[in-house]
C-alpha cells in the first residue's frame, strides 16, 4: 500500500543521519587512537624466522623477478598470514600462480611502483616489506635515464611512504654493488634507491618501522644475467663474447641472496646495509669454465671455442665494490657478512687506521676449476641448460 511521506518520516531520516554520522566519527575516533598507538609502539625485533614471518602479512614488489620469487618462496615457509606479489606483468604473475599452485596464502596485485595510489592499496594492513622492483640492466637504464630515476628512485620513495603511511615494522630495500661508487646511471639511481630508505629511519618520527639495505653481487642464474648468453655461443661454436680480459665480478646464488634478505630482517636495528660475503672470479675464468662444461655437451671441442674481447660497455666497470673504505668505517664484520651503520659516529680508533673497502681487485680469485666445483655444487649446470631458448632451425 502507498502512503504520503509525512513530517514524522522526515524527523526520522534526520535522527538516522545523525546517528549514522555520529558512528562514523566514532569510528574515526578509534582508528586514529589506533594508528597513534601503534606508531608509539616500540621496534620489534624477532628473534627467529618464525617470529618475523608467521602470521604476518608481507608484500614482495618485484616478486615475480628473480630474486623476489626466492624471497617469496622463502618467506611462505615460515607460515605468513598472506604473501602479496607486486609487479607489471600478467602473464608472469599468472606462471607464478601456477607454479605455487593457486596455494591461498599467495595473492598477486598487478601494479607499477610508480603508481603510489595503486601501491597504498597493496600495502594496506603489510607488516613486512621486500622492495625488490628494480630496472635492473646498465645498459637499458644508461639510454633511458629518466625511466630508471622513476622506478629506481621514485619508485621507492612511494614504497618508502607507504611504510610510513601504515607503519609497517620493517621495509628491505635490495641493492647492489653497482650502486656503490656509481659510473653508471642504473647504479646512481639504486645508490639514490638505497639513500632513500636508509633516510627514512632519520625523519620517521615515533613510527616503529625499521628501513634496511642489503647489497648483492652478481646474482647467479637471475633473470638477463651473462651466463646464458656464454652457453648460447658456446652452443653456437663460438665465439663467446668477453668485454675484458680482467673484468671481475662478486657472484651469489639466489638463495643465498635471499638467506641475507631474511637475515637482515631479524639483525637489523634500522638505517644498516648488509653486504654478503662472496667469492669473486675473473669473467674470462669462467666462461673457461663454461666452455669446459659446456662444449662436449653440443658435441664440441674446448679448444675450437674461441673468445673475443670487445671492450666494456657504456657505463660498466672493470672491477666492482661492495663497500668503499669511507663505509668500512661505519662497518662491524661478521662470519658471513658485514653490517654498515652509516647513521652511527664514526670510531676515532678506526679513523687514525682507515680499513679497506670490499673490493673485488683486492679479493683472491676463484681458479677456473673451483668455479666449475661451484657450479656443479650448487646444481647450475643444468640449470642453466634447462634455460637455454630453443634455436630456431635446431
Ligand atoms: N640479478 C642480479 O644479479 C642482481 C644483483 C644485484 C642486485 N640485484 C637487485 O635485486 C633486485 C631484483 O633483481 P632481479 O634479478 O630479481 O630482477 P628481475 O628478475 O628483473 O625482476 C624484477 C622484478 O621487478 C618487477 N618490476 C620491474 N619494474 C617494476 C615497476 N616499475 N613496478 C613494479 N614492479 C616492477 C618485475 O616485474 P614486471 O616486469 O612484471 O613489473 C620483476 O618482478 C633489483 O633491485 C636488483 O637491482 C640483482
Amino acid at each position: 500500500m502507498n502512503r504520503s511521506w509525512s513530517v514524522a518520516d522526515n524527523i526520522g531520516v534526520t535522527k538516522y543521519k545523525e546517528r549514522h554520522k555520529l558512528k562514523e566519527a566514532v569510528e574515526r575516533i578509534a582508528a586514529a587512537n589506533q594508528l597513534a598507538a601503534d606508531r608509539l609502539s616500540p621496534m620489534t625485533f624477532p628473534k627467529t624466522l618464525d617470529e618475523a614471518f608467521h602470521n604476518k602479512t608481507v608484500l614482495v614488489t618485484g616478486g615475480t623477478g628473480s630474486i623476489g620469487r626466492e624471497i617469496v618462496r622463502q618467506v611462505l615457509n615460515y607460515g605468513p598470514r598472506v604473501v602479496r606479489v607486486y609487479s607489471r606483468n600478467e602473464y608472469n604473475q599468472y606462471m607464478m600462480r601456477k607454479d605455487f599452485n593457486d596455494r591461498p596464502d599467495l595473492r598477486f596485485m598487478i601494479g607499477d611502483v610508480r603508481d603510489r595510489e595503486r601501491l597504498m592499496r597493496a600495502c594496506e594492513d603489510v607488516e613486512v616489506l621486500f622492495h625488490a622492483s628494480a630496472l635492473k640492466h646498465v645498459e637499458v637504464c644508461e639510454y633511458n635515464p629518466f625511466e630508471a630515476v622513476k622506478t629506481n628512485v621514485s619508485g621507492t620513495q612511494n614504497v618508502v611512504e607507504a611504510a610510513l603511511d601504515y607503519n609497517m615494522e620493517l621495509l628491505v630495500g635490495i641493492s647492489t654493488d653497482k650502486a656503490v661508487s656509481p659510473t653508471n646511471t642504473m647504479g646512481a639511481t639504486k645508490l639514490l634507491s638505497e639513500r632513500v630508505v636508509l633516510a627514512a629511519n632519520k625523519y620517521k618520527g615515533d613510527r616503529r618501522t625499521r628501513f634496511t639495505v642489503i647489497r648483492f653481487g652478481n646474482v647467479l642464474a637471475s633473470r638477463g644475467s651473462a651466463i646464458p648468453r656464454f652457453i648460447q655461443q658456446i652452443r653456437d661454436g663460438g665465439p663467446v663474447t668477453l668485454t675484458h680480459r680482467d673484468m671481475r665480478r662478486f657472484f651469489m646464488s639466489i638463495p643465498q641472496a635471499v638467506e641475507l634478505a631474511l637475515t637482515a630482517s631479524l639483525k637489523s636495528r634500522g638505517g644498516d646495509i648488509y653486504i654478503l660475503k662472496m667469492p669473486v672470479l675473473r669473467i674470462a675464468d669462467l666462461i673457461s669454465a663454461l666452455v669446459e662444461i659446456y662444449a662436449p655437451r653440443f658435441g664440441r671441442q674446448p679448444a675450437e671455442i674461441e673468445v673475443k674481447e670487445i671492450g666494456l660497455l657504456p657505463g660498466e666497470k672493470l672491477y666492482e665494490s661492495l663497500m668503499t673504505p669511507e663505509e668500512a668505517l661505519y662497518a662491524s664484520e661478521f662470519e658471513s657478512y658485514y653490517q654498515v651503520e652509516p647513521l652511527r659516529a664514526v670510531d676515532q680508533q678506526r679513523l687514525a687506521h682507515p680499513p679497506a673497502g670490499y673490493d673485488s681487485a683486492a679479493e683472491p680469485l676463484l681458479s677456473k676449476n673451483e668455479i666449475i666445483q661451484m657450479l656443479a655444487g650448487q646444481g647450475l649446470v643444468e640449470v642453466f641448460l634447462a634455460a637455454l631458448p630453443e634455436t630456431v632451425g635446431e
